[in-house]
């Protein structure tokens, strides 16, 4: 079991990595200046818009996910077969998957509720064998870079944007130099509107049959998005310990579900994201409703090392996180902290609304190859806007 594991969230991943290598080399570094009106969306790095799902929170978990899974079954099956793919290359005797197969359903016992119910009820409705399901549930926690932005206007308005950048060391596809991942999963994009009563609870951009959150917004109270963070002590280990039964480690895509499921203000959100025992490391952007309501929280699996707010006397009127602790360097090769700054900056905090953060957020590399989509929230009015992406050439890899 850890063997397959082993293989496809390390071996997989680094072996890609080095293939990379040689071809970052003839990439130039395709940054170019703050772009500006470019919102509403449109041309060629606007590839939609995203529909509107509704999820009952009333009714039983099996059954939640059955009309997004109908009508995405095929894109799914799609998006597994991809993976499944890249495993064969690197595992042509195909027992990597043999072994998700049959090894993964054991453990969706020890996933908390609704969580294991929801993937049983995805897997029967998609047709999809259920340790596929699981092992596609298990990649948005090892994969996701991304860029995410809480900013404040003057009027103690608060945004919250973010681009969702997936699948870095998945496969490049040298043939039409396209992600393969990212191409994929353009298509499984949806937003959920989650209600109870028949009222919102809580809205998210989401990829169709995953069942954590990356992206949402509890109106009248707070934004959450989740980045991935790369640290040594990081998600393999946290999920192969998982695997080996150490499972006291909360998800993160299902901690972010639960807290907007659940928490009712930024204050008490804040808390648990920063409380509670995770499986792996990561970091929490979060936004609320008033001035000064806005902080990225850096975690590791157990403890939490950072929390750095608004503070709109200091002039810290956005806070902004890629995929690297704030207090370090970006890799080099992954500099996307810098270039968002400095539009930021260029903007003002006179000027920051929906549409400037939409040009921060179309400003090569801000924008890369990975960018799958685009969300906008503001959490006053209760408004998530998201669209997807693309980057034409020349545009980086990530
Ligand atoms: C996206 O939605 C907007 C507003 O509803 C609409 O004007 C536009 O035509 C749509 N674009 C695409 C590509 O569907
Ligand atoms: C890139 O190639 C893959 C398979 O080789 C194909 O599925 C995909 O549609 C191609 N993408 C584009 C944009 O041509
Ligand atoms: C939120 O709380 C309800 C009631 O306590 C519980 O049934 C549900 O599972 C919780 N949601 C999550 C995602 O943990
Ligand atoms: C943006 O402004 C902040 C605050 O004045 C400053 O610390 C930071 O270095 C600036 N960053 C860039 C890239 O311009």
């Amino acid at each position: 079991m850890a063997e397959s594991f082993v293989f496809c969230c390390v071996l997989l991943p680094l072996l890609s990595l080095c293939g990379l290598w040689v071809r970052t080399q003839d990439v130039p570094p395709y940054t170019e200046d703050c772009r500006s009106g470019t919102y509403p969306p449109t041309g060629p790095t606007f590839k939609g818009n995203v529909s509107w799902y509704t999820i009952n929170l009333d009714s039983p978990p099996q059954e939640r996910w059955n009309q997004i899974i109908n009508d995405k079954k095929v894109e799914l099956a799609n998006m597994i077969q991809v993976v499944k793919d890249l495993a064969k290359a690197f595992d042509p005797s195909g027992k990597a998957i043999t072994l998700v197969d049959k090894n993964l359903p054991v453990l969706l016992e020890s996933l908390p509720c609704p969580f294991d119910d929801e993937i049983k009820g995805i897997a029967k409705t998609s047709g999809i064998p259920l340790g596929e399901i699981m092992m596609f549930n298990i990649f948005y926690e090892v994969f996701t870079v991304c860029t995410s932005i809480v900013a404040e206007d003057k009027t103690g308005r608060l945004f919250h944007a973010r681009n969702l950048d997936f699948g870095l060391f998945l496969g490049w596809d040298v043939k039409n130099s396209t992600w393969m991942m990212s191409e994929k999963l353009r298509s499984l994009v949806v937003n959920i509107d989650f209600q109870r009563n028949k009222k919102t609870v809580f809205k998210s951009t989401s990829f169709a049959g995953y069942v954590g959150i990356l992206t949402g917004i509890r109106p009248e109270a707070f934004s959450l998005t989740m980045n991935e963070r790369m640290s040594l002590d990081g998600g393999y280990i946290g999920i192969l310990e998982w695997i080996l039964g150490e499972r006291d480690g909360m998800w993160m895509g299902f901690l972010t579900r639960a807290v907007l499921e659940n928490a009712t203000s930024y204050e008490e959100a804040k808390s648990l994201l920063v409380k509670t025992k995770m499986l792996s490391p990561a970091y929490f952007i979060l936004g609320g409703t008033k001035s000064g309501e806005g902080s990225i929280i850096t975690r590791a699996r157990e403890s939490c090392l950072d929390v750095w707010e608004l503070d709109i006397n200091q002039g810290r009127w956005y806070v902004l996180e890629t995929n690297y602790d704030r207090w370090k360097e970006p890799l080099f090769l992954d500099d996307r902290r810098t270039p968002a700054m400095k539009c930021m900056n260029r903007t003002t905090q006179e000027h920051i609304s929906f549409a400037t953060m939409y040009d921060v957020l179309s400003t090569k590399p801000v924008l890369n190859k990975l960018t799958t989509y685009t969300t906008l929230m503001s959490v006053a009015d209760g408004k998530l806007e998201s669209y997807l992406r693309d980057c034409p050439n020349p545009c980086m890899p990530w």
